[in-house]
């Protein structure tokens, strides 16, 4: 076995999106633009309400997949597949918009909290125009292992035996929500193919002998098994792997594809209304 060192660290940068919500981006900016599979991580989350009630109204996406995951607080979301959810702490949302979603995501406090994060997931060439898919968990339906006082979330991926609830052939998306009591290691396999990464949302940590305090994101080295240690507060954090799909990516802003030529078509579709092809319906609910 070869443990993965920390190959570059991301302090997330404060920024806002949407209407004003303010959030902690770490993938998705110039320190490091994406990591394959991965286009966007943010983490969002305040205390002040002003700061995303205006939430992110009707917006399209294109050619990847964006995944929610809630730690607190809700997600009112309203798409123009028809689907309207409410994405509950603890929950999570995968939503493949591929050839084209338009939707709105507007999050609530409960009990003065919303904190949660969204990861943007690319496709492949073959499947950026495919239809697009909605599925959402409540927080029940997330399996859960604990073992030593460490609970492990397993959202996509599997761990210990357990399956997550996502199923992502493509990119083998592994996602889990891990939480540590004060100086417990945690460590398992991880594939040598995928990229991955590990980010502090509470405590402070250590990775190969680096620290790893909260709000900052620790892109893996080579290797085939992580292995971390929580700081004298414990720690909480994520760790993500995906297969990486090695081709060209062309970003801009909502829609990400392999050409320039598939953005220009990408905003005239969304100009033209045939981004989404049921676009009427979410009007209409
Ligand atoms: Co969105």
């Amino acid at each position: 076995m070869t443990t993965r060192t920390i190959r570059q660290t991301i302090a997330a940068v404060a920024t806002s999106d949407g209407a004003g919500v303010a959030l902690r981006r770490s993938i998705g900016t110039a320190a490091l633009k994406n990591l394959d599979p991965f286009l966007m991580l943010d983490h969002f989350g305040s205390e002040v309400p002003d700061d995303y009630l205006a939430g992110f109204p009707d917006h399209p996406h294109r050619g990847f997949v964006t995944f929610t995951y809630m730690l607190d607080g809700h997600m009112e979301h309203r798409d123009s597949l028809g689907n309207r959810g409410d994405l509950r702490a603890g929950g999570a949302q995968w939503m493949k918009a591929a050839s084209g979603v338009i939707h709105s995501e507007m999050p609530r406090q409960v009990n003065g909290l919303m904190r949660g994060f969204q990861l943007w997931i690319n496709l492949p060439a073959a499947e950026k125009m495919s239809d697009p898919v909605y599925q959402e968990f409540s927080p029940a339906a997330i399996p859960e292992v604990t073992a030593d006082g460490i609970r492990v979330r397993v959202l996509a991926g599997e761990h210990s035996g357990v399956r997550g609830v996502v199923e992502d052939p493509i990119t083998n998306v592994l996602y889990l929500d891990i939480t540590l009591p004060a100086g417990a290691v945690f460590a398992r396999p991880l594939p040598a193919t995928h990229n991955a990464f590990v980010y502090v949302y509470e405590g402070d940590a250590e990775l190969s002998g680096q620290a790893l305090p909260a709000h900052r994101l620790a892109v893996l080295g080579d290797g085939d098994e992580v292995s971390l240690r929580a700081g004298a507060g414990g720690a909480r954090f994520i760790l993500v792997a995906g297969r990486p799909i090695g081709e060209p990516i062309v970003q801009y802003g909502p829609f990400v594809m392999n050409s320039r030529e598939e953005i220009e078509q990408a905003f005239a579709d969304y100009r033209d209304g045939r981004l989404a092809r049921v676009r009427a319906a979410m009007h209409a609910v």
